[in-house]
């Protein structure tokens, strides 16, 4: 049976229930998290939740749970759901707005009223979207239409409005990719429908800066700090799509997939069309 934690309490997933009023089923306005689950312990989780801390407070969602009382609750969560190598989502929602609350404008969170209480939801679920397969051959990708806005105060934040990449990840699966890459609205490389996006070009990694109209991925870091542990040059930068072409190497990052070999995009081969030794490297070494 699975488990789930509602606001700090423990449920059979049939009775997890959130209001009709929540703030983040009437405008996404929320965060989650998706945190990688390996041998029951929840990976790079005190980078996961300093961005939700950091993100809530960007957003003035009101989050009364400690750093180390949702710590537990993630850790009983999947102690709970038995889960050994699997995923964890968190979701924080802005919760049922005050003027919902006195039955004014329904679940609006007007200027000065703050939501009562945020609504957090965590499960934990066992298996990974990833095959081995696909770290051996690596993924192809493409650009779809939609532009990444770099300007928009969303975009750095991993928060429940999340149609945009659904949406791109569709139209992507639809033309035999693995996933859509997003270019931002000056026509430079932003970020991936679930992923960031990395290039090797002479033993260099590049990859677009955080004001090119992407999520600061855990991974991302993870993978520049890596990358000056082991002595790799790594640059953040605007980065034109052509570049993708003229790099040795590509890859993709996100908390579930780890570092994943990119080897197409648009239908064309990056270097030799398969996965790289400096992608393989980071690979062994992210968790
Ligand atoms: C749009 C987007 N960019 C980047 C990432 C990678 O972020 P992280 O490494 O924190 O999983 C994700 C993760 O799902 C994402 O949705």
């Amino acid at each position: 049976m699975e488990i789930i934690c509602l606001n700090g309490d423990f449920l059979p997933a049939e009775k997890a229930f959130v209001s009709a009023l929540d703030q983040g089923f009437l405008y996404g306005f929320g965060l989650f998290e998706t945190i990688f689950v390996k041998g029951g312990r929840p990976v790079f989780l005190e980078r996961h939740l300093e961005r939700l801390f950091r993100s809530a407070h960007t957003l003035e969602i009101p989050c009364f749970f400690s750093a180390a009382g949702l710590a537990r609750m993630i850790e009983e969560t999947i102690r709970k759901n038995k889960v050994k190598n699997g995923s964890l989502r968190l979701t924080l929602s802005a919760g049922v707005g005050a003027q919902a609350m006195a039955g004014h404008f329904p679940g609006a969170q007007g200027e000065k009223s703050a939501a009562v209480q945020a609504t957090l939801v965590i499960f934990a679920r066992r298996g990974l979207p990833y095959t081995p397969d696909q770290y051996r051959r690596g993924l192809r990708a493409g650009f779809v239409s939609a532009r990444k806005n770099e300007r928009s105060p969303l975009v750095g934040l991993k928060t429940l409005n999340y149609l945009e990449n659904l949406l791109a990840k569709k139209e992507a699966r639809a033309r035999g990719w693995d996933e859509a890459l997003f270019l931002n609205t000056a026509g430079n490389l932003a970020e991936g429908s679930v992923s960031n996006i990395f290039l090797v070009r002479e033993d260099r990694v590049i990859t677009p800066a955080l004001d090119q109209g992407l999520l600061p991925g855990i991974t991302r870091q993870a993978v520049l700090e890596k990358c000056a542990a082991l002595g790799i040059e790594a640059e953040e930068r605007v980065v034109s799509p052509q570049e993708i072409w003229q790099a040795r190497e590509c890859f993709l990052t996100n908390a579930l997939m780890g570092v994943m070999p990119l080897v197409e995009v648009d239908g064309r081969m990056i270097g030799d069309g398969r996965p790289g030794a400096v992608t393989q490297k980071l690979g062994q070494v992210i968790f």
